[in-house]
């Protein structure tokens, strides 16, 4: 996610540790209080002009199990982090949101699972904040989806329920809530070889019943999707565990309709390993003059507490319909101007 930091030459009160002026991905990235921010495969919402993220809070080491057959790392679940700004680039720790229950070895939220991905909706009709997560096994082998529900866009949620969408797998995941209200999760589904896009019921609790199978047999992970004059956009990565891939960019007119892949939208220094990065989230932060702001995790699968951020400029030509995420050492949203 984000940012970038830096105190250096910045005013500093007690009351702000720490200021930061402009995005230098893959540095550490820290709060206004100084700490590293801890939100990873990060999600964000806009509510009432401020912005929330919310992410994986990754606490302490890296496990690989004595079992494991593959690079299944994982930290203990410690919850979800929730942050909050108006600059995007500052970010104020809020808590921890979505708290683990290291007491209820049956729980999603007990330390030995996986909590990963964590995405938050708002739902005008009920004035709920839905936050939607990749429920899983230490193992990898449960799948799915995890709901949970709160009053303040803060926290704290309560969580409710996992299950399989439309009885279909569901690892890696987002949210998008189109125009009119409706709101879909999209999600790696079928071993991650085809993606699911699952309409949701009007409380955002669960699917409504209707999804399509789209990606079929294509093994897109970490969806990111926003929406650009009038038409629907994914940005993804390709299935290669903790490492790097090439990402890539797909268009939709309809959002359940046929998606056409466009191709890779990153570019200069190791833009075909999507700059050693993964999506999460794409940013729109004035999607009228098609600026966006794409955001990856750099992954480090042996201390995955030490993962960083690197949020890049996403921009889009209305006439062409053209998107490039360009690689920059230290950039700033005035750079967009
Ligand atoms: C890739 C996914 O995008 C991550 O969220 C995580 O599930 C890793 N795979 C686990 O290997």
């Amino acid at each position: 996610m984000m940012v970038l930091m830096l105190t250096v030459g910045v005013s500093t009160t007690s009351a702000q540790k720490n200021h930061n002026v402009s995005f230098i991905p893959k540095e550490v990235w820290k709060d206004t209080d100084g700490n590293m921010i801890n939100a990873h495969g990060a999600g964000l919402m806009k509510y009432k002009g401020t912005w929330y993220m919310y992410g994986e809070y990754k606490v302490g080491k890296t496990i690989l199990p004595s079992w494991a057959t593959w690079e299944c790392y994982r930290t203990d679940v410690s919850g979800v982090s929730c942050y909050s700004s108006k600059d995007l680039l500052n970010w104020k720790f809020e808590g921890v949101a979505l708290k683990a229950e290291p007491d209820n070895p049956e729980s999603d939220l007990h330390p030995s699972k996986v909590i990963e991905r964590p995405k938050v909706i708002y739902n005008k009709k009920t004035k709920k904040f839905v936050m939607w997560v990749h429920a899983e096994s230490a193992d990898y082998s449960k799948a799915c989806a995890g709901v949970a529900v709160s009053d303040s866009p803060v926290g704290p949620f309560k969580y409710i329920e996992s299950f399989r969408p439309n009885d279909g797998m569901s690892r890696d995941q987002t949210l998008f809530v189109d125009d009119d209200g409706t709101a879909y999760q999209f999600c790696s589904s079928e071993n991650n070889q085809t993606l699911h896009i699952n309409r949701l019921t009007d409380d955002y609790l669960r699917p409504e019943g209707t999804f399509v199978r789209r990606f079929v047999d294509m093994a897109r992970e970490a969806p990111a999707v926003f929406k650009f004059n009038g038409k629907y956009y994914m940005l993804s990565s390709g299935c290669t565990g903790w490492d790097p891939n090439r990402a890539e960019l797909a268009v939709a007119d309809n959002i359940m309709g046929e998606w056409t892949v466009i191709g890779d939208p990153c570019t200069g220094p190791d833009a075909d390993k999507t700059f050693y990065g993964q999506s999460t989230y794409v940013i729109p932060v004035n999607p009228k003059k098609g600026l966006f702001i794409a955001c990856f995790d750099m992954w480090k699968k042996k201390d995955l507490a030490d993962s960083r951020y690197i949020w890049l400029p996403l921009i889009a030509d209305k006439k062409t319909g053209k998107m490039e995420i360009p690689w920059r050492d230290n950039w700033s949203l005035n750079d967009f101007k």
